[in-house]
């Protein structure tokens, strides 16, 4: 397995965290990181719940230019203590070991945790209503998001996701949650990573975890409203809907910094 070369290995023990933020994000990608600790990333007292934000990493590609990239990461774990890097290659194929590496951490790291949730970089999360949907969730054997059930399997040569059959036999996903945002109880990561092991491992790192809930015989939870985790940014945005939701897919890190501010001039919407 791979290792963790930079850690944060006593955060978790002292803030003893309700709900811990785990974005994976390439070693490249620091505006995204910075975006993030300036908006939803900076709550980390939520309804009166401490709440931890770690950015997970691989090893950066040597067209980047792996030694500056490995610099300013380290700076960036001095100032911030909210970096995890592992030492396998940072790339798209390789998102189902992050995942995994996502686990392993959280088992050994954070058991003491209630909740976490994996988060892309590219999302807007509403910490506050997550927070208020997970005071009221179960706490063990819990996963929820934007659960897809009996998805039929991408077949397209040209498709980002495109699996081929002699891969992937059946002709729909089993149920998951759609890898852009999804929250689990901490009782489920050392059961994931147990029937990873008899799993048949497969690089769509979302529709991995649903296999191996599936294994385990653990149903997926929705949430209390279907457009809770919603997918991209309604072409028209009521004056609430930052306030409505918990998740949103962006364009990008400008949008976030933008969007943030309208969520913040929301002061007399109520939360969901
Ligand atoms: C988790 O809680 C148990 C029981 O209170 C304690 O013994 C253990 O040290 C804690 N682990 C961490 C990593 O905080
Ligand atoms: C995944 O990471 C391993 C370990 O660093 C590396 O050898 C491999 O080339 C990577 N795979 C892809 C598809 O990037």
């Amino acid at each position: 397995m791979y290792s963790i070369t930079v850690d944060e290995p006593h955060r978790c023990g002292q803030e003893r965290p309700f709900l811990v933020l785990i974005i994976p994000v390439a070693p490249i990608n620091r505006e995204a990181r910075n975006a993030i600790r300036n908006t939803w990333g900076k709550e980390t007292t939520v309804l009166g719940r401490v709440v931890s934000r770690y950015f997970l990493l691989g090893m950066s590609k040597e067209e980047d230019g792996t030694e500056s990239i490995n610099a300013q990461v380290l700076e960036e774990s001095r100032t911030h203590h909210d970096i995890l890097q592992s030492d396998f290659l940072d790339s798209y194929k390789n998102l189902t070991i992050k995942t995994m590496v996502m686990f392993e951490w959280l088992s050994s790291r954070c058991p003491n945790a209630t909740f976490a949730m994996k988060i892309d970089s590219d999302m807007f999360l509403n910490v506050r209503n997550l927070v208020g949907m997970l005071l009221k969730a179960p706490q063990h054997l819990y996963m929820t998001g934007n659960v897809a059930r009996g998805a039929p399997v991408l077949r397209d040569q040209t498709s980002k996701w495109f699996l081929p059959i002699s891969v992937f036999p059946e002709d729909n996903y089993p149920t998951y949650a759609r890898g852009l945002g999804y929250v689990f109880s901490l009782d489920l990561p050392k059961r994931i990573l147990e029937a990873s092991a008899h799993v048949k491992a497969l690089y769509i790192e979302d529709v991995y975890v649903g296999l191996c809930m599936r294994h385990l015989g653990i149903g997926l939870t929705d949430p209390p409203r279907g457009d809770l985790f919603y997918g991209t940014v309604p072409y028209l945005t009521s004056n609430c809907y930052w306030t409505s939701v918990i998740t949103t897919i962006l364009r990008g890190s400008d949008q976030l910094i933008q969007v943030w501010r309208v969520y913040q001039s929301h002061g007399g919407c109520k939360h969901f």
